[in-house]
């Protein structure tokens, strides 16, 4: 295999197609980046009762990840310690235990070996129930609403691996006093390598006038990125991004009239009680809104489809798509906000569509040996990066068209692949922070 420094050059902008493609760094990436990163397993709303679990995925590792008796969750490894056969075979539902289909080893709710069948009859009394439990994922944080897991054990605290996303983050999810709820999800697979999404709501925002603009004119939504293009101006916005590989971008700043989220949402937020409480919970925050990914793929994007995607080999993604409203909002602005999501960003969903169109046409193209080899840019650098600018923590540039973000999520990418613990990618993190050395 090529050496993956050879791969991803952060101080020219260039990066090379294997890194898309390649196999064996693909299996890096399951060891160096899904074993080590956080990521998101379920929402309050997911699993709101004792006994709820969905099964959901850390990399490629099916995780089933449920509520417990005293409200806590836990999350352990959907391999039964027998043969290995899915222990449960249902994405969701609710349990008192879950029984494997094979040979019907059972385990409770923690994930704990309780019961096998012909044990005192057919075991020797050396054999211990206590040894074989589900593999527990052994770091679980909950942050707003949202439960996370790490497999690595040595990981940051989840809210120090957020850094200074968590401002940005905090104005998504913590704008409502009585929080938000899950109300629909979608899941599908897509032929193409998992960083092409990631890297999108992460950093490029300047597809959107040309990729989407015949599906914004459609949908009525405001195609003023195109316009303003044929007009040769620059957009409002701004970008952000923060030392783990997290980032995002948004048209508009604090109080502009762009509008970053569909209109419904925009109506129920205008009314001044509304907008008072969001005021209160997030002052200067409560604007920021557009795309945003924490690394590897936790994404948020400003019309409340949240999501992940799961890696499932080089040449293919699966995602998991669930739209949020608020919980107290009227339900006519909730069946809205979950309509513009369906009309947009769902399988059949117009943005969705062209996205989907290009990821699969790079990854196509990269079958050739040629296409492989050659270098992808990622030039466009010309906004200077600020360190904490006033309402603006982290990195962050006053264009909304940015290649900042993204170098700086292939540069952490980068720096994960290279490390071996997270003691070394902290020290190379610092060394590398992107516009401060
Ligand atoms: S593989 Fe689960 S009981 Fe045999
Ligand atoms: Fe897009």
């Amino acid at each position: 295999m090529t050496d993956i420094t050879d791969l991803v050059d952060i101080e020219n902008g260039q990066l090379n197609g294997q890194i898309f493609h390649d196999q064996a760094i693909y299996e890096m990436e399951l060891e160096k980046v899904w074993r080590r990163a956080w990521c998101m397993l379920a929402h309050d709303s997911m699993i709101p009762k004792k006994g709820n679990f969905i099964q959901n995925f850390i990399g490629e590792d099916p995780v089933l990840v449920v509520r417990q008796k005293d409200g806590g969750v836990k999350a352990f490894l959907n391999q039964c310690r027998h043969r290995g056969m899915r222990i449960c075979r249902f994405d969701k539902g609710t349990a008192k235990a879950f029984t494997c289909s094979f040979h019907g080893w059972s385990y409770d709710l923690e994930g704990k070996l309780v019961q096998v069948p012909h044990q005192e009859a057919a075991y020797p009394e050396s054999f211990d129930r206590a040894d074989h439990s589900a593999v527990a994922v052994p770091r679980i944080e909950y942050y707003k609403g949202f439960w996370f897991g790490t497999w690595d054990e040595d990981a940051p605290p989840f809210e120090e691996y957020l850094g200074s996303a968590k401002y940005y983050l905090d104005g998504y999810i913590d704008r409502w006093d009585e929080g938000m709820e899950a109300v629909a999800f979608h899941r599908w697979v897509l032929p193409n390598n998992w960083k092409y999404m990631a890297e999108q709501p992460t950093s490029d925002m300047q597809h959107s006038e040309i990729t989407h603009v015949s599906a914004a004119s459609v949908l009525n939504k405001a195609s003023d990125a195109a316009d303003r293009t044929l007009r040769g101006k620059e957009p409002k916005g701004r970008q952000f991004f923060s030392d783990y590989g997290h980032g995002g971008a948004w048209f508009g700043l604090k109080g502009a009239e762009v509008p970053n989220t569909g209109k419904a949402m925009q109506k129920w937020e205008s009314e001044p009680e509304v907008a008072a409480m969001v005021e209160r919970r997030l002052g200067d925050n409560r604007e920021v809104r557009g795309h945003l990914n924490i690394w590897p793929t936790f994404m948020v994007l400003g019309n409340y489809t949240i999501r992940v995607t799961h890696p499932r080999g080089p040449h293919e993604q699966e995602v998991w798509a669930w739209t949020f409203v608020p919980k107290e909002a009227p339900e006519e602005i909730r069946d809205s906000i979950r309509k513009d999501v369906l009309r947009t960003f769902t399988p059949g969903g117009m943005f969705e569509a062209d996205d989907a169109l290009n990821w699969e046409e790079m990854q196509q193209v990269l079958r050739g040996k040629v296409a492989r080899d050659s270098g992808f840019s990622y030039q466009m650098i010309g906004a200077p990066i600020e360190w904490d600018a006033e309402c603006y923590p982290g990195g962050s540039s006053a264009h909304v068209f940015s290649d900042n973000a993204a170098l700086n999520m292939y540069s952490n990418y980068l720096d994960m692949m290279t490390s071996d613990s997270w003691d070394e990618l902290k020290a190379k993190r610092a060394e590398h922070r992107m516009g401060a050395n």
